[in-house]
């Protein structure tokens, strides 16, 4: 195991919030952002009709929207598995740790009550869209339990992260032609420290600074070198091979009838491919099947009850609404 800092992400969160707001800066949450121009000023439009203007826009949405420098094909989606269990103080790892095969466990401990602690492991990664996760959700429960005296199970979820191809995050200037849009993405779930590290090259450039520093995250890198391109390759391999070879999947089943309650599947109807839910009382729920990024199908993962897409990672709830870039509409409504 390899040792790590641990700090209280939602505690470190809040205090820049303060730090913002203190110095004249407005936070608003919840209001999606449908539109964005460049210009002298920038215009940024949402959902609601109204317009921003701002000399500076910096786009850091996770997987980045308004994605006209196709950065979607240099970042692969990773999703991650998370248990946690309780556990004495006096038995809890006092570190945070990955194990050293390339951290395919992460261990933390966060705080519960008393005499206890919430020990927290990560891992079993894949690719969105590759089948179900109960069986990676079980073996890392399984993991968890042989290694840490815990109690029971208390929670499960799932994070996702996007790697980048060279494997160094995309921090600065959008595109080649941008000179007011930035990004900020593909932290590879080092999401707090990077973060932070993009915070201070952003506020650097957005001032007119230019450190030395800048080009190992400039986005624009990659246009000039072919470093990356064995890697973006293999990644544009895997799309091809998704979006050819899950039309023809023997995993599609011919009706609904014969999709179990509380399970999805994907079905021909005439001649087109709806994703359909049924739930335990047998209700159908169906939508298009072509993730609306860019047509690939999606596919049921029934541990989160999720549609996922598994060429570029968009997922979808099971009303067709969009849960995670980069596709921005929801799959439409299908009758069956
Ligand atoms: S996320 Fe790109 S095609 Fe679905």
């Amino acid at each position: 195991m390899v040792p790590q800092a641990q700090f209280h992400p939602r505690k470190y969160l809040l205090a820049l919030a303060d730090d913002i707001t203190a110095q004249g800066g407005l936070i608003y949450e919840r209001v999606r952002v449908t539109g964005l121009s460049e210009g002298s000023p920038c215009k940024v439009t949402t959902e609601g009709g109204v317009t921003i203007t701002a000399e500076d826009v910096i786009v850091a949405t996770h997987f980045p929207v308004f994605d006209r420098a196709l950065h979607f094909a240099r970042l692969s989606p990773r999703r991650e598995l998370v248990v946690a269990a309780p556990i004495a103080v006096g038995r809890a790892p006092k570190h945070m740790c990955v194990t050293d095969d390339m951290g395919k466990r992460s261990v933390r401990t966060a705080p519960l009550d008393g005499g206890r602690r919430l020990l927290v492991v990560t891992g079993e990664s894949f690719t969105p869209g590759a089948g179900d996760s109960h069986q990676r959700f079980l073996r890392l429960d399984r993991w968890m339990h042989d290694h840490f005296p815990v109690g029971e199970t208390a929670y499960r979820w799932a994070a996702q992260d996007n790697d980048v191809s060279d494997g160094v995050p995309l921090v600065g200037l959008f595109h080649p032609g941008a000179r007011h849009v930035y990004v900020a993405t593909g932290f590879g779930g080092w999401g707090m420290s990077g973060g932070a590290m993009a915070g201070q090259l952003l506020a650097a450039l957005v001032t007119g600074a230019q450190p030395e520093w800048a080009g190992l995250y400039d986005p624009r890198r990659l246009w000039s070198t072919l470093r990356e391109a064995p890697a973006l390759l293999k990644q544009q391999v895997e799309v091809v091979r998704h979006f050819v070879g899950d039309r023809a999947k023997t995993t599609h089943v011919d009706s609904v009838a014969e999709i179990a309650p509380g399970s999805g599947a994907v079905v021909r109807i005439e001649g087109r491919h709806c994703a359909v839910y049924r739930e335990e009382d047998g209700t159908a729920h169906a939508v298009s099947a072509r993730c609306t990024h860019l047509g690939c199908l999606v596919s049921f993962n029934e541990a989160e009850t999720a549609w996922e897409c598994p060429c570029h990672g968009s997922r979808f709830g099971i009303d067709g609404k969009v849960l995670h870039g980069p596709a921005l509409r929801p799959l439409s409504p299908r009758k069956v």
